[in-house]
């Protein structure tokens, strides 16, 4: 392998046994997963002077069949949902990822029994998605900590359910972080419009409604995707009718709607900008079969794009990328579309496309930094523009490490496309924006580590055994902070 070098292997967080060659490891290494399928957290040791890193060679081509399992923007609000209603609910296809961990665990915290069991995956390798079992008791405890909430900002989407169903809730202010400054005002002026009394005290956001909640009419001033899902899950337990104006119209919101349906909420309009809720006294547990991750499938198809590859995407409609596979489209790639999946071929260098991300149906924000790394490759220039996180373009300078021509100006990005990017050790600071530094290495000449990879974790499931099995060389491994690169 000619990436090895340092710590070896593709261990995480002290655990597993990875030897650094087989791809299967990589699952069990994930933080938060301890390979017995329970899903508890691990407990969190003193800091250690070292980080886990990607490398992968650069030239590579991607070239097979990736399948994507459940998403977790999906996922995390489909276990806060299951709050609602006492008894035993059942989500499958969740991914098997660090958030979801963290999720489980604020759950435990208000009194639920979660347990998280693998199963089998499409394709070889590791699991990719589990069965989450949540049980819920009659009483929950209604408060959710600061060391929890840090760790997973969306845990923020228990203050609906759980003032629905306690009508009173402490949930720790999150704060921002490394995409933006991410407010709270519309999921607290929509809970207030619907009777809650809501004061901040002490970095908690604190919501009493002791009597209950009462629907009403709320506009949104923004479709925010966190606002929209708090204020469904808090109307459908409300007394009367709920309207949610300007609301967001993600899949997921779509697929939360479905579950709470299922539950035996009364929900119209899901998928458009009004929401329709009439309040029922009592909700029942239910199995949901969590949505694929479009962001996930998002992201190989910008991967194939930038590597002249072709690959195959299965798990996920192309009907909720539909705007970023005409921008690949646009690039010169070949898409052709089937019910659960696409594939994506690019025989010559992409050309430079614009991007304007927006709410759903429009470019997601999520895919922005693969947008800019089909744009570093591309042949010409490209304009970039982020409407949605005012962070957002923090890792372009880790771009620029790697060569790409990147000038930001406010929420706009001009990229000039250069025929090949310059290995170099770079950090991942997001999700996203680690999983963009990843690809843009296989455009790379040389070998990229890319470290700080924990962010990766949180969202995507074995991304280093699908990049192999896509014909990368690439693998994890833990290496010393300071000398995390030694070319
Ligand atoms: N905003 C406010 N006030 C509010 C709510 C939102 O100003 O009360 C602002 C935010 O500060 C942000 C914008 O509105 O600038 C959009 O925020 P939104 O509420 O729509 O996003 P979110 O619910 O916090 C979810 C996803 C993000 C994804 C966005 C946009 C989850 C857990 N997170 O965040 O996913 O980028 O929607 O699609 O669902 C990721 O997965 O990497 C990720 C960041």
């Amino acid at each position: 392998m000619p990436v090895s070098r340092g710590g070896g292997g593709e261990s995480g967080a002290g655990r597993g046994s990875a030897d650094g060659t087989d791809p299967t490891t990589e699952a069990l290494s994930v933080a938060g997963w301890p390979g017995d399928g329970g899903g508890n957290l691990a407990p969190s040791g003193p800091a250690t002077p070292e980080v886990e890193v990607i490398r992968v060679v650069g030239g590579a081509r991607l070239s097979g069949e990736v399948h994507v399992v459940g998403a977790k923007n999906s996922a995390l609000k489909l276990m806060a949902a299951a709050l609602l209603a006492q008894g035993q609910t059942v989500i499958t296809n969740a991914p098997r990822i660090t958030d979801i961990a963290i999720m489980g665990e604020v759950l435990r915290r208000l009194g639920c029994e979660v347990t998280f069991v693998d199963e089998p995956p499409v394709g070889r390798g590791p699991a990719r998605s589990s069965t989450i079992t949540i049980d819920v008791p009659e009483e929950l405890c209604s408060e959710a900590d600061y060391d929890l909430v840090r760790r997973l900002r969306a845990s923020i989407c228990v203050l609906g359910p759980l003032l629905a169903r306690c009508g009173e809730v402490r949930v720790a202010h999150p704060g921002g972080d490394a995409i933006g400054s991410r407010g709270l005002d519309m999921h607290i002026a929509g809970l207030a419009r619907m009777g809650a009394e809501i004061s901040s005290e002490h970095g908690f956001v604190i919501a009493e409604a002791p009597n209950g909640l009462r629907g009403a009419t709320i506009w949104l001033d923004f479709p925010s995707v966190g606002a929209t899902e708090n204020l469904l899950m808090a109307a459908v337990l409300a007394k009367g009718v709920t309207e949610i104006d300007n609301a967001a119209r993600e899949p997921e919101i779509v697929d939360l709607c479905q579950m709470l349906t299922k539950m035996g909420a009364r929900i119209e309009g899901a998928g458009s900008s009004t929401l329709r809720v009439e309040g029922v006294d009592e909700l029942k547990p239910v199995r949901h079969e969590t949505v694929g991750d479009r962001i996930v499938g998002g992201t190989w198809a910008f991967a194939a794009a930038m590597t002249r590859g072709d690959v195959t995407v299965t798990g996920v409609s192309p009907t909720f990328l539909e705007i970023a596979l005409d921008k690949v489209t646009t690039a010169g790639g070949h898409v052709e579309t089937r019910a659960d999946g696409f594939r994506v071929r690019m025989d010559q260098r992409p050309r430079a496309v614009d991007v304007v991300t927006l709410p759903y149906p429009g470019f997601a924000t999520d895919l922005l930094p693969m947008a800019i790394g089909l744009a570093s490759v591309s042949e010409g220039t490209s304009l970039v523009t982020e409407n949605i996180f005012d962070g957002r373009f923090m890792f372009v300078q880790e771009m620029a490490r790697l060569g790409a021509d990147i000038k930001t100006d406010g929420h706009h990005a001009v990229v000039r496309g250069r025929e090949r990017l310059s290995s170099a050790p770079v950090r991942a600071t997001d999700i996203r924006a680690g999983a963009g530094l990843v690809i843009a290495g296989l455009c790379a000449d040389g070998v990229t580590e890319v470290s700080h990879v924990h962010h990766i974790d949180r969202g995507y499931p074995s991304f280093v055994a699908d990049l192999r099995a896509l014909g990368v060389e690439a693998e994890r491994a833990t290496a010393p902070e300071e000398q995390s690169f030694t070319l």
